[in-house]
């Protein structure tokens, strides 16, 4: 088979991205238009401004993405694009594109789950490292702002499926980095600076009670019922509200209010300035919290790999980019004889290459999705 190189874009919640890869082994181009400054200003991302954004972006992203990678938009051959899960509106600005250039282009048009591009984004990672060979059964945390998930991944022939055996009942675990740091007076988004600032810290200053699964389900999109082995769900709304509560015990409002004025003043704080307006107390609570969130992670993706015999963990999404998270998988992995893979951190976040390495196995087995597909917002991996 000669090789196929694929323009993949994606368009699902603050990112617009595009990039060409090579036969779904080789980054030829990346290029990511990241909306912080954007949505920094609200705490979070406003699904209205992201999608404007997008409509500004989508354009010179995907010009850039071509002319990096040496390419045309004659000399690529497919356009892949992420149809969900996301942010309708995102998500309609990057499908609305791609099928334009599908069509004006008489090119096949692929459609993508952003979850599966999430697990791509690893095999992508391990192929360009010439790794070829993967034990089965695998298991993939997709660990983001938007997802928690626990899915065991079946390859036969190039075709992969999935089965969700975990996933959060409530806030995902990227979420509650954003909402503890918003919290804090840390800015948006949260998880890069709690990283950091948890080096600082002691991670066993300040208990937090482990996750309890006592509400109903209300990000069950139909994954549970279709299957019936063990599960390994998630939760992270608690220990939100338990900083919280320490915040209001502790009396820190005003040392809160204070470092978010001093910090907002700062247009690219550096780690310094955060540390110059964060007091041990603060740094204590920011490492327990940080230590509390990848036990729990790391306590029920190990739990699942033995219930279901893993030989492989993928871990991805931006979370995976934690480097706690990281030590404490490659230990426990090591401890367990399990391989851990991780993307690179580029791969990590949001990016449109790992949406054209999960479409290279479609487009071998000329899986294309018909012109009239919409966004899905709420897409379920399987
Ligand atoms: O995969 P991603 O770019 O977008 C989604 O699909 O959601 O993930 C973004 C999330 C944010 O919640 C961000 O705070 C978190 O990943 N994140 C991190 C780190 N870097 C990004 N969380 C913890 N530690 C990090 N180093
Ligand atoms: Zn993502």
């Amino acid at each position: 088979m000669a090789d196929a190189y694929i323009l993949g874009i994606e368009s699902s919640c603050d990112e617009t991205a595009a990039a060409v890869v090579r036969s779904g082994e080789q980054v030829v181009s990346n290029v990511v238009f990241s909306q912080i400054a954007t949505h920094q200003p609200y705490g979070g991302v406003v699904p209205e401004l992201a999608s404007r954004e997008h409509l500004r972006a989508i354009v010179p992203v995907v010009r850039k993405a071509l002319a990096d990678a040496g390419h045309t938009y004659q000399s690529v051959d497919a356009v892949a694009v992420t149809q969900g899960p996301g942010l309708a509106g995102a998500l309609l600005v990057g499908i609305s594109y791609a099928k334009a250039l599908a069509f004006a282009l008489d090119k096949p048009l692929i459609a993508v789950n952003h979850l599966e591009g999430h697990i791509h984004a690893v095999l992508l990672e391990e192929r360009r490292k010439g790794n070829h060979e993967l034990r089965f059964p695998l298991l993939a945390l997709v660990v983001s702002g938007g997802h928690t998930h626990l899915y065991l991944a079946k390859r036969q022939d190039d075709c992969w499926s999935y089965q969700n055996v975990g996933h959060t009942r409530d806030d995902a675990a990227g979420e509650a980095f954003d909402k503890v740091a918003k919290l804090l007076g840390l800015g948006y988004p949260g998880g890069p600076i709690v990283d950091k600032l948890s080096t600082r810290g002691d991670p066993y200053a300040v208990r937090f009670p482990a996750s309890q699964l006592k509400h109903r389900d209300r990000n069950d999109r139909g994954n549970a019922q279709t299957y019936d082995g063990p599960r390994f769900d998630f939760s992270y709304s608690g220990i939100k509200t338990a900083v919280l509560r320490y915040v209001e015990t502790h009396n820190l409002q005003g040392s809160i209010a204070e470092r978010r004025k001093a910090l907002s003043a700062i247009s690219q704080p550096k780690l310094e300035d955060y540390l110059l307006h964060c007091d041990k107390q603060t740094l204590d609570l920011v490492a327990s919290f940080q230590r509390a969130m990848v036990e729990d992670l790391a306590g029920k993706t190990l739990a699942a790999a033995r219930a279901y015999d893993i030989e492989t963990l993928f871990i991805t999404g931006g979370v995976a980019a934690n480097q706690e998270l990281h030590q404490q998988f490659e230990n426990d992995a090591a401890k367990e004889g399990l391989s851990v893979y991780f993307p690179s951190r580029p791969l990590s976040t949001d990016n449109a290459a790992m949406i054209a390495a999960a479409a290279y196995p479609k487009f071998l087995a000329r899986d294309y999705a018909a012109m009239d597909f919409s966004a899905e917002a709420g897409m379920v991996l399987k």
